[in-house]
């Protein structure tokens, strides 16, 4: 069967240090780079993270990777869902433990971060997915505000295992149909169930019930009412 393009990772531009493999993804996307093109870097001085925020990681230590697809359609209308889904399958095949998901796109080990995505798109021209993935940082090697909070693969897991289960993830993820990224994605919702508040468009607080077709979560409010949270500016906070 003749594939539709080259798989993720095809072709690869690796960078010992750069500002951010999101920002480097964004130049090759003006100059024309095709579909599957990914950055990743060893190190960051620039790393991007969710909500403006700064994202760091030892060099060599973590998969940082920035992936251009082009164009988008209709296929990819769960793109943020598909995402961390790949992220957390490629970490088990490396060497993780069981994975969970937080909506919208971080990827956890019991309540620890292991992984976030960042993306950035223009629809429906292109999308850079930005991928965090730490692998082989030790407990004390997170700066400190993040020892309670974060987590890596360990176990002598390696960064290029992890990302060769990445671009082999991601040829399955992006684009499955709808019905099965949902499936998945609430097999391993790691928010359901749970009390969560937010801030951003709006405020509340509520009781996750899920994600609902469209990928935006859905929260039982005290009066019984639901509300679904689209992505876009809800910062979550967990109970
Ligand atoms: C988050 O805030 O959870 C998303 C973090 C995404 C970080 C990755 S690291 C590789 C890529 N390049 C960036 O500048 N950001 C993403």
């Amino acid at each position: 069967m003749s594939r539709e393009r080259p798989g993720f990772g095809e072709p690869r531009y690796h960078h010992e240090l750069i500002d951010s493999t999101n920002e480097r993804a964004r130049e090759l996307v003006e100059e024309g780079a095709a579909s599957g093109t990914v950055v990743t870097a060893a190190e960051q001085s620039a790393g991007r993270g969710r909500h403006g925020r700064h994202w760091t990681a030892p060099a060599g230590k973590a998969l940082l990777f920035s992936a251009i697809l082009r164009p988008l359609s209709i296929r990819h209308r769960l793109l943020p869902l598909a995402v961390p889904l790949a992220v957390a399958e490629a970490a088990e095949a490396v060497g993780a433990g069981e994975c969970g998901v937080k909506w919208p796109n971080d990827v956890w080990i019991g309540e620890r971060k292991l992984a976030g995505v960042l993306i950035e798109a223009r629809p429906p021209e292109w999308a850079v997915i930005g991928v965090g993935l730490n692998v082989a940082i030790g407990p004390d090697e997170f700066p400190q505000e993040l020892r309670d909070t974060a987590t890596s693969i360990g176990g002598g897991a390696d960064v290029e295992a992890a990302f060769a289960a990445l671009c082999e993830a991601l040829d399955r993820w992006v684009g499955a149909e709808d019905d099965t990224v949902l499936a998945e994605f609430r097999r391993r919702d790691a928010l359901a169930g749970r009390e969560i508040g937010w801030t951003g468009a709006g405020e509340g607080s509520g009781l996750v019930e899920g994600v609902d077709a469209d990928g935006n979560l859905v929260v039982r409010l005290a009066d019984g009412d639901r509300t679904a949270l689209g992505s876009g500016e809800v910062h979550l906070k967990l109970d």
